[in-house]
């Protein structure tokens, strides 16, 4: 991001003394990505931010194991199972993350939470987290946001966060974990970072965290001992691995930090959708883009208004990407028949044609407006199956478009 914040208190010149009030030096920290050649911030820290007093490993286990899609299949899998009744409670939206799918550039989880995760940050890469319903504050080094339904929140790799669920309903988060940065698509961008007028959002639409956030803010003591929680390369499942260190001070220590390196949020209803008179192309849902993956988003919006449209999609194949739909709200009239609703994700594979249900190609003459409110992963990479992925399997997707039959067994068989 571009984009450039001063938040708190920094020196007027960079890397030169920065005092407490009490004449102490704050400590100068650069957070910098690809190797200092691309966005940073400078952060000013009370204590030591290098200063760790224990470290042990954080047992994953099997947790990030996948299973390859095959015999390749389209999938359903419905996510609101995954945390049936209060199974919930007791969850936090970190350490309860359920791997619905994943490759080697991204990883896509569920959690549905109602407690403070520990503070924690992800080592591999950037996350973009969906809330889809309920309400939290998320606290970093940068400083808080409140987050509820409709929101994303990108937060730069190795970015010191907490979540803290608000409220009697719990969190529902769909979180994009990647292996690479997250940003706006580049096609939106000038040559310098600006959001250009064709974008579907601008910088107006992006929430900056409100800051700065010391520990004293949430409640806790500046001095407390406070462990945090890092996700990084190593030799579980998929080469990834945890360990936990133990900071002899709290991490919300930053008095002050400016830069283009930061987390932000960006509610999905401030992204105004591309419409016109036959059908938009899918790349004008984009919303963000990784290393070999989009993020899409499909919005409430006016549909195509040419005499002779057909408002929902052509049937497509996207030869390079599978293709993974978060339906969250409203009504999907090209899907009506195959089970798919609120809470629902279908897995397309690359390749794979797909496109309305039968009916609803023709059904849609004449449809003025869509009431859909969808997230879209597309990866250049096929996905392979997580343990919450087979669980909420519907076992039947694949037969949809020939009125049905009986349930496929996970292998295909059956
Ligand atoms: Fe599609």
């Amino acid at each position: 991001m571009a984009h450039y914040l001063r938040i708190g208190n920094v020196p007027h010149k960079r890397h030169t003394q920065h005092r407490a009030p009490g004449g102490g030096l704050y400590y100068e920290e650069l957070m910098g990505a690809e190797g200092f050649s691309s966005d940073s911030s400078l952060l000013y820290h009370r204590g030591l931010p290098s200063a760790i007093s224990a470290a042990r490993a954080w047992d994953l286990g099997d947790s990030l194991a996948t299973t390859p899609n095959h015999p390749l299949l389209p999938r359903h899998l419905r996510l609101h199972e995954l945390f049936a009744e209060d199974a919930w409670r007791g969850v936090d939206p970190v350490t309860g993350r359920r791997l619905v799918l994943g490759n080697a550039d991204v990883r896509i989880c569920y959690v549905v939470a109602d407690t403070p995760s520990p503070f924690y940050r992800n080592a591999i890469g950037d996350e973009c987290v969906f809330v889809e319903s309920g309400r939290a504050v998320v606290e970093t080094v940068f400083g808080a946001f409140e987050v509820a339904g409709g929101d994303y929140l990108v937060v730069p790799r190795a970015t010191t966060h907490r979540w803290v669920p608000l409220g009697r309903e719990p969190v529902r988060a769909y979180c994009i974990e990647s292996n690479s940065h997250i940003a706006p698509p580049s096609r939106y961008l000038s040559r310098f970072g600006q959001l250009l007028e064709h974008a579907p959002y601008c910088e107006r639409d992006l929430r900056e965290p409100r800051g700065p956030l010391m520990a004293e803010d949430t409640g806790a003591r500046p001095d407390e001992p406070t462990e945090v929680y890092i996700k990084h390369r190593g030799s579980g499942p998929n080469g990834i691995a945890g360990t936990i260190y133990t900071y002899p001070q709290h991490p919300l220590d930053v008095v002050g930090w400016d830069g283009c390196l930061y987390p932000y949020a960006l509610n999905v209803s401030d992204f105004e959708p591309i419409t016109g008179r036959v059908h938009q192309p899918p790349p004008v849902h984009q919303v963000f883009e990784g290393d070999r993956f989009v993020i899409c988003n499909f919005v409430p919006r006016k549909v195509d208004y040419h005499p002779g449209s057909i408002p929902v999609p052509y049937y497509h194949s996207n030869v390079d990407s599978d293709e993974i739909m978060f339906y969250v709200a409203g009504d999907y009239e090209a899907r009506k028949g195959s089970g798919i609703g609120a809470g629902s994700v279908s897995v397309h594979p690359g390749g794979h044609a797909h496109g309305p249900q039968p009916g609803a190609y023709e059904n849609s003459i004449g449809a003025e407006f869509f009431d859909e409110l969808a997230v879209m992963v597309d990866t250049f990479r096929p996905l392979e199956l997580g343990e919450a992925g087979r669980a909420a399997d519907d076992r039947r997707y694949a037969w949809s478009w020939v009125g049905g039959r009986d349930e496929q067994t996970l292998d295909g068989a059956g």
